[in-house]
């Protein structure tokens, strides 16, 4: 069993931060999404990683080879994206007739993926997809069901939707989806949808069945959604301490990682806080991430995520805000009193 891994695409919702970082390497918990994926394919015993690029492909294979997997990892490179359906053509060489999962590389899934590997090895159908019941099914690929759970029909985002149950971004496949990938047709959108090959699959007699994800599930596509994993995931993580802590209260589940100095300051957690930070006479948390080598002074932040390397000095009360790399906030004292602002395009700020 193969993994191929999407980290292509514009992720033209999470602009400006997209503008100079590939949408998959925003960090939750300050770990890439991405690695959450590979980390689940490698979990469940697929060690054969395929890694589908797009605009900032040298920043991908960076990344990612910037940590020794217990797993060989190919770089496909799929340039313009046109469709999670045009990935698998992409990438056909790489899954070389071999059964493989589809893993969509802005998901996040708290438990996994082993038991649907399991259960995909035991039921043995042409694809198994991955669903869940949602809020706004219209944001997704909807599932309708018979009364017997048979997946009758996929659409792609419809405005009327059949059900509540999205699509996953995992889906099992035999490689028989290559043919369906070829015989469908652009969408209105103009990519080639995997919702529309794994419906050919359906009208051409192939076997398609679903498994129900029952913890949660995040697609990371908006900076809401970012927020939102970064919550989820931090509500797991476990007390760990290796900085400098001096006349502060670190209160609850805190990561401090090494070589960061939480100085005259509260941490509430559950938050972390990266290598080599400086947090100075600042109340932090809960529901934050704070990325490596980054200044908090005189400072309250909550329910957040900072990226490495941002300073935020004297800022007043943040609060569910995402701050990108190598940003910095600075309040000042001086005449005259107006805001100043270095913005870049699309940014969004509430005051
Ligand atoms: O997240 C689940 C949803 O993902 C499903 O419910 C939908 O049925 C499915 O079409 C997909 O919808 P999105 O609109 O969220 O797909 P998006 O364009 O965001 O692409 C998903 C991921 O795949 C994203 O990490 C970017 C990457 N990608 C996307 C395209 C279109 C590629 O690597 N290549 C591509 O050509």
């Amino acid at each position: 069993m193969k993994a191929l891994i999407l980290s292509g695409g514009h992720g033209t919702r999470l602009r400006p931060l997209t503008y100079s970082q590939q949408k998959q390497l925003i960090p939750v918990a300050n770990k890439p999404v991405l690695f959450y994926a590979i980390e689940d394919a490698i979990e469940a015993g697929v060690h054969d990683i395929g890694i589908i690029t797009g605009p900032n492909r040298e920043q991908v294979i960076e990344t990612v080879t910037s940590v020794d997997w217990d797993a060989e990892i190919t770089f496909i490179h799929q340039g313009e994206p046109a469709g999670l359906a045009h990935a698998i053509l992409v990438a056909e060489e790489f899954l070389n007739e071999d059964e493989f999962v589809m893993y969509l590389g802005d998901n996040i899934l708290k438990d996994g993926i082993t038991s649907h590997i399991e259960k995909f090895k035991k039921l043995n159908p042409d694809s198994l997809i991955l669903l869940t019941q949602v809020e706004e099914p219209q944001r997704f690929g909807v599932a309708e069901l018979d009364r017997n759970g048979k997946v009758k029909k996929l659409i792609e985002k419809p405005k009327v939707p059949p059900s509540n149950y999205a699509l996953v971004g995992v889906y099992f496949f035999k490689p028989v989806i290559l043919d369906a990938c070829r015989n469908i047709k652009p969408s209105w959108r103009n990519e080639l949808e995997i919702t529309d090959a794994i419906q050919w699959l359906i009208e051409n007699g192939y076997r398609v069945e679903a498994s129900i994800v029952k913890g949660w599930w995040k697609d990371t596509g908006k900076p809401e959604d970012i927020l939102e994993a970064n919550r989820l995931v931090l509500d797991e993580i476990e007390y760990k301490n290796s900085g400098k802590i001096e006349n502060s209260r670190i209160i609850g589940r805190v990561v401090v990682e090494d070589g960061s100095v939480i100085k005259n300051s509260i941490i509430k957690g559950p938050s972390i806080i990266g290598r080599d930070c400086r947090i100075i006479n600042s109340y932090i948390g809960p529901y934050t991430s704070i990325g490596n080598e980054c200044q908090v002074i005189e400072t309250e932040i909550e329910d957040s995520v900072v990226m490495e390397n941002s300073e935020v000095i004297n800022a007043g009360r943040i609060v569910e805000s995402l701050i990108g790399k190598n940003v910095k906030i600075r309040g000042k004292d001086t005449k005259p009193a107006g805001k100043r602002f270095i913005v870049g395009d699309n940014s969004d700020i509430i005051l």
